[in-house]
Formats: structure tokens, sequence, C-alpha cells
């Protein structure tokens, strides 16, 4: 008899049996997409947006509109942004033939475009000419396609992953104002972003000085409560397996709410083969995972200051009223302007992120806190 698959998965996108449903979450945006609103979704990383906007953007290719998602986390360049919007256009199968007809009416770009046919479909495919290097011809070429993209369809969505790299490019904001002006100009096109830093988001969209200001809806993309503590339940079932449900609430706070570790917290424990799943099995699953990412940890741990290391301890441990003389000196460290200083350059390495109230910190990466808190113990 061939072993059922595993019924839980991490680290990429997930979608049909593996994606729990949010209807309430989709309709909400959708309401506000169908109404040519430009959307930003703001949540922590591996929390599900990138999962759920793939899956709203296929309801609505079913339902007739032109859809287009672009993936900018690792983007450097105008050159790279301008390399993922090809790349989304290029994932199209099935507009293959509309997309070189598309090319040929702007005169502008049919030269920066080099036609080809794909080597193994045999069907037309397209990338960015080689002569196309000089900056000015970069911008061009992107105000030419958006332009174009507008003619793909009378309703289009345009979504963009981790927008908040449009920021960080250092270019004096020409791509921030040039997204801004698209979003002006193109009548039947909406945009919706989803970013994962919440303090560089914060300032474009409330800062009156730059291009975004008030030009967006935001939402907070929603945590998972319990309902999907009973989809994990029921992923469980699946496979024959019974699970202690204090048990698996008390994971989902030790990895602070995050889908992506309750899952693959989850994908352990199956592999392991355990009959039943109680606290004891899963604080082994978890220990695993956080000793796989050990040497990550560790190399990461050097490159900081003593200081750093040592606010980073506490906030492991402490997590709120981090400022408290008594916690300061427990953890050796001078006075609360140190540990400020601190929290901000880790803030700036992307390590913390901000709290809802001061004095509380919140790490990127849960499981970096597990692994302090395993590694230092008081
Ligand atoms: N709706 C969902 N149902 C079940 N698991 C999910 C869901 N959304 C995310 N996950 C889990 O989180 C992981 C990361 O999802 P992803 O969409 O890449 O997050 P993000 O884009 O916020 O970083 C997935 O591999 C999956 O394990
Ligand atoms: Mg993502």
């Amino acid at each position: 008899m061939s072993r059922p698959q595993n019924p839980f998965r991490f680290g990429d996108p997930v979608q049909g049996d593996y994606y729990m449903p949010l209807p309430e979450f989709d309709r909400l945006v959708s309401q506000f997409l169908e109404n040519r609103i430009h959307t930003v979704l703001i949540g922590p990383r591996r929390f599900g947006k990138t999962s759920f906007v793939l899956r709203l953007l296929e309801e609505f290719e079913a339902n007739g509109k032109v859809c287009l998602f672009v993936d900018i986390f690792n983007i450097t360049s105008h050159r790279d942004f301008l390399q993922q919007i090809l790349r989304a256009l290029r994932a199209k199968k099935t507009w293959r033939e509309k997309l070189r007809s598309w090319i040929e009416t702007i005169p502008r770009l049919r030269p920066r475009l080099s036609m080809e046919n794909d080597a193994s479909s045999g069907l037309p495919s397209f990338s960015l000419s080689t002569d196309i290097t000089e900056d000015k011809d970069v911008k061009e070429t992107i105000l030419d396609v958006f332009a174009a993209i507008e003619r793909l369809g009378d309703r289009v969505v345009v979504a963009i992953d981790e927008f908040q790299k449009i920021a960080e490019i250092e270019d004096g904001g020409w791509l921030e104002a040039t997204l801004r002006t698209q979003m002006q100009q193109l009548p039947n096109t909406t945009f919706l972003f989803t970013g994962s830093r919440k303090s560089v988001i914060s300032d474009m969209l409330n800062n009156q000085s730059r291009p975004f200001y008030r030009s967006c809806q935001t939402l907070d993309f929603p945590s998972f409560g319990e309902e999907f503590i009973d989809w994990i339940i029921g992923r469980f079932a699946l496979v024959g397996m019974e699970c202690n449900r204090e048990a698996l609430l008390d994971l989902q706070r030790q990895v602070q709410n995050t889908p992506n570790y309750l899952q693959m917290a989850c994908f352990h424990l199956v592999a392991m083969g355990v009959d039943r799943v109680g606290k004891e099995e899963i604080a082994t699953a978890l220990r695993m995972i956080v000793a796989q990412n050990s040497y990550a940890y560790q190399t990461l741990l050097n490159t900081l200051t003593a200081t750093q290391q040592r606010s980073l301890r506490l906030a492991a441990k402490v997590c709120s009223q981090v400022f408290s003389k008594e916690v300061l000196e427990r953890y050796e460290i001078a006075s609360p302007a140190a540990m400020a200083s601190a929290i901000k350059s880790l803030k700036d390495k992307e390590i913390l992120d901000e709290g809802t109230a001061r004095g509380v910190v919140i790490f990127d990466d849960p499981l970096f806190a597990i692994w302090l808190r395993m590694e230092f113990p008081d």
C-alpha cells in the first residue's frame, strides 16, 4: 500500500486543498477591487499573502478580468522590475498570440523586445532585447509596457507582491512616482499590492510628500484564528491522526500565529509517523525544525554587536516591557537608549519588526526567537 501524501505544505504559496479559504477577506478585498479602489494588504512574512492573492486572481480571471501577478521581492534595479513584469506576462501561456499582436501595436516597444519561439512549446515568446542597458531606455520601456498592459482587456488587475521594494530602490523616487501616475492614468486597471514591511509602507502611504500619499485603501492581512486549528485537525484526520487541540493552540502562540510554521510543524509530525499529536510530540517537532536552522541563526548572530545580541536575547525572552530597568540590568544592557538604538538597527536589518505598542517587539522570524530561548536558557 502506498503511503498517503502528507496533507501539509510550507515554504511556497499553497493552493487547492492545502489552502484554507478566507471567504470573508476574499469578499472584502474583491469589493474594493471591483470598485477600482487600489488596495494594499499588509501583513508579516509567511502569513499567506501571496497564496491569498494568487487565489483571488484566479477567481477574477474566471470572471473575465485580465490579471497579472508581479513578484518584486528580489528586485534591485529598474531593469529587474521590468524583467519581472515581462516574466509575469510570459507566464500567461494562453495569451501568447495576443501578446505578439499587442507588442506590434506599440511601435517603440517592438524593437525593445525580441520575439522568439519558445524552444519547448514552439509558441511565440519574447524577452527584453539585450541592447536595452541604459537606465533611460529601461525607464521608457517600463512606461510603454504599462501603456500596453492597459490594452490587454476591459478590466485589468495588476498585483504587485512585496511592493515596498519600490521604495527601497535608490532612484530618487522615480519608480514610486511612476507607478502612482500609472495608477491614475490607466482607467481600467486596478492595483493590488502586498507588503510585509509595515514601517516602510506606512511612510509611503501616510507621508504627505510622497507620491502614494493616501492613494490606496490599506487592509491588514488577517491573522488566522482558531478556525485554522480546526482546519489543521481536519487535515490530520485525512491521514488518520488525532491531535490535542490545546497543544495545537499552544503551538500557534509559540510561532506567533504564523501559518507557514504551523504547517511546517504539522508536516514533520506526519513525517515522524506519530499516532497521536500532543504537547510532547509538538515540542519534539519544533526542536527539530529549529535545529535545522541552527547554522543560519548562529551565523546571523555572529554578524551582530554584543549589545544587539543581548537585546535580541532579551526580546526573545521578555517580549513586552523591554525597557524596564530591572530587565535591562539582567541582560547587561547599559541604558534604555542603548536598547532603543540596538532595536532600531535590528529593525533595519529586518530581524525585528514594529510592535503595536511601545516596549513590545516582534521577531520577523518567530523560530529565531525560539532558537534563542533554547540556546540561552536563563
Ligand atoms: N490560506 C492558507 N491556508 C493554509 N496554509 C496557508 C495559507 N496561507 C498560507 N499558508 C501557509 O503559509 C505558507 C506561506 O504562505 P505565503 O502565501 O507564501 O505567505 P506570504 O506571502 O505572506 O509570505 C504556505 O506555504 C502555507 O504553509
Ligand atoms: Mg509572499
